[in-house]
């Protein structure tokens, strides 16, 4: 893991932990993935027409086998999507970042999506929480994630608790092929581990290869998730073939960061996170108090403009709210020349992120009707 034994300021991210400053290049060194190179983007685009907002602007970055389950696609070997959530509290925007990147893909690609909701991981690594929590939260997660608008036909929602039956056949296979010693050197483990934890990893796997069990179809799974996850699928791609199935193959993206200086958004840090079911009037507290690259008044700032490289706000419009480069680009020339000041761009933020919020709620309220329809035992 990247790494363990940092101090402060030191990068830290593991699947429980993100902090310091996330240096993407290094990431992509340590954990031996690929960059996103142009030729790869020009493969995609050649079945989304136009290359996702993500992937333009690498928020999407790396990935494994990604080239490979493109040229198995080309060849006529379909694939299927796999995602997921802890659901140890509600959904911020950062979660939906990965979401929404996973929806276009069902939709250009047409294919079917297992997303796992791990209130099991989420009881076993917080001392705190109980199993009736994490199950009201995965219930809770589900319908964010239902209301981005995932077709149920498509859409295979495994709640691990509930689910455990389909699971553990495949999660035995998969636990029996990897030893404490891979798992404590990939994630860390202590001997004050419970050893919940330590059996954990196997079924975050088990989803990369249910499909075959469910259709008797054997095709690779691909998993858009933050770069976070990737310890899971280090494991999980060396037992693969040992058990017949294809690799999973991932796509890895960015943090979408918090309303601080630096670090991501994080559940555990509230203050500075923008969750889904947020009043409007909270959501304007929260931008008004964000960490931006302004200077000390109005008229320094006039004079000598600002810096949206290390500003929270411009983050937000890069990750989700300008769609439009050009606007994008205005905006950032707006903001170095002094033209905008921080005021402006935080009131146009938080109309905007309402906006959104307001209609995302009302998709999640209908979701409460037809959430059974995602279940994966519909
Ligand atoms: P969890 O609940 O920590 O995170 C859910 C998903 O959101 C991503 N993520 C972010 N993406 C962008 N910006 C952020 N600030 C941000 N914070 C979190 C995570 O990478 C993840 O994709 N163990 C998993 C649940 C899980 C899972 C999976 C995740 C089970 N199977 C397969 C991805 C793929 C977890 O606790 O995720």
């Amino acid at each position: 893991m990247a790494s363990s034994d940092a101090g402060e300021n030191e990068m830290v991210v593991t699947p429980w932990e993100v902090r310091g400053k996330v240096d993407y290049e290094r990431l992509i060194r340590e954990f031996g993935t690929q960059p996103l190179t142009e030729d790869l983007l020009k493969k995609m685009s050649k079945y989304t027409d136009k290359l996702h907002l993500q992937l333009q602007r690498r928020v999407f970055f790396s990935h494994r086998d990604l080239d490979t389950v493109l040229d198995l696609y080309e060849k006529g070997t379909r694939f299927v999507l796999y995602t997921g959530r802890g659901p140890s509290g509600p959904v911020h925007i950062g979660h939906l970042v990965p979401w929404m990147f996973t929806l276009h893909l069902q939709q250009k690609f047409d294919t079917r999506l297992y997303f796992q909701l791990t209130d099991d991981e989420k009881f076993l690594v917080d001392d705190e929480a109980s199993l009736e929590e994490t199950r009201k939260f995965a219930y809770e997660n589900a319908l964010d994630l239902i209301a981005l608008g995932f077709k149920p036909e498509n859409t295979f929602i495994i709640y691990d608790v509930e689910d455990i039956d389909l699971l553990y056949d495949v999660t035995l296979e998969v636990a029996k092929r990897i030893t404490y010693s891979t798992a404590r050197a990939t994630f860390g483990f202590e001997d004050s581990t419970n050893i919940g934890w330590v059996f954990w990893p196997a079924l975050q796997a088990a989803p990369c290869f249910i499909h075959k069990k469910l259709t008797g179809e054997n095709v690779p799974a691909l998993i858009p998730a933050a770069i976070d996850q990737d310890p899971y699928w280090r494991v999980t791609r060396d037992i693969a073939q040992k058990l017949g199935y294809h690799k999973p193959a991932q796509i890895h993206c960015r943090f979408l960061p918090g309303l601080g200086a630096g670090g991501k958004m994080s559940a555990s840090m509230p203050e500075t996170s923008i969750f889904t079911m947020d009043p409007p009037d909270l959501v304007k507290r929260k931008i008004w108090n964000a960490f931006t690259g302004g200077k000390g008044t109005a008229t320094e700032q006039r004079k000598t403009g600002a810096d949206p490289t290390v500003c929270s706000i411009f983050q937000y419009y890069y990750y989700l709210f300008e769609e439009e480069d050009q606007r994008l680009t205005e905006r950032e020339h707006a903001c170095k020349t002094g033209e905008m000041l921080c005021g402006e761009c935080k009131r146009d933020l938080a109309e905007r992120l309402n906006k959104f919020l307001e209609e995302h709620r009302k998709r999640r309220e209908k979701a409460k009707d037809k959430i059974v329809e995602y279940h994966i035992k519909r």
